[in-house]
């Protein structure tokens, strides 16, 4: 197997309810599933040594689910930054968010400071939730954050470049090299528009709770096997 691994893998986790529905079971058994799965998944990426990961949590738009699956999934985000992803801290894993933080109740917000705090010193890899994300509101947030330097004179219009873009996101993060979206959905969801300028795409067929270990590694070796080309010529040897 060619080991050319990625630098930075986004994970989009869909099909938890339709997993659940497959057993006649509650949605929330899906998002539970998929939640212990997150676990078992993290270990495993930082073990290989990838050194960024950012995984779509909850969007911007999932606030219109039924409030009682949305109250569900908060409670659950409360018990995984309390207590489930508590083991990052010695993995040496820095936990970050992407996302806004309005409507995000206060035990979900006091969560969210608990984890950063316990691992904002840690440098050997870097974990990204994006909560209540959506790319787009993000890059209108950047946006405006660029028209106010400028307006008060701290950015000149010809210092814009892409490096002023991604200083002005939610976090300067290198850019992804891998999406992975479960549940055989190919489509972003407005997850991570401008960092997946070239990332490759791959597009398992099953739901995130079944997405293993060995799922995980079949897609880090098609990833191997691609050919990334930013725009030169292909080289036949
Ligand atoms: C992903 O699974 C989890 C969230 C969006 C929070 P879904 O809940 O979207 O599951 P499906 O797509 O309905 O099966
Ligand atoms: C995207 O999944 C968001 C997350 C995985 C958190 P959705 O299930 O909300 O996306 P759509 O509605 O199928 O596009
Ligand atoms: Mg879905």
């Amino acid at each position: 197997m060619n080991n050319k691994l990625p630098n930075h893998v986004g994970l989009i986790m869909d099909g938890n309810g339709r997993y659940a529905q497959k057993l006649g079971k509650p949605r929330s058994y899906g998002h539970q599933k998929g939640a212990q799965n997150l676990k078992k998944l993290c270990k495993y990426i930082y073990k290989k040594k990838i050194k960024y990961l950012s995984i779509y949590a909850f969007s911007t738009e999932n606030f219109n689910r039924p409030p009682e699956e949305v109250d569900y999934l908060m409670n659950l985000f409360v018990k995984m930054f309390t207590k489930e992803l508590n083991f990052l801290k010695n993995e040496g894993v820095k936990v970050i968010f992407s996302g806004k933080k309005d409507n995000l109740n206060k035990d979900v917000l006091n969560a969210m400071k608990t984890i950063i705090k316990s691992t904002q010193n840690n440098q050997k890899a870097v974990l990204n939730i994006c909560l209540n994300y959506g790319s787009q509101d993000e890059i209108v947030d950047m946006v405006k954050q660029i028209c106010n330097k400028v307006v008060c004179n701290e950015l000149s219009i010809k210092d814009i470049n892409k490096e002023e873009v991604s200083k002005n996101l939610y976090h300067n993060l290198p850019p992804l090299d891998l999406v992975i979206r479960t549940s055989g959905e190919q489509r972003l969801s407005n997850f991570m528009l401008w960092q997946s300028a070239y990332a490759e795409f791959y597009f398992p067929e099953c739901n995130f709770p079944e997405f293993d270990e060995q799922q995980l590694d079949k897609a880090l070796e098609v990833y191997a096997n691609r050919d990334r080309r930013f725009g030169l010529i292909k080289e036949v040897i």
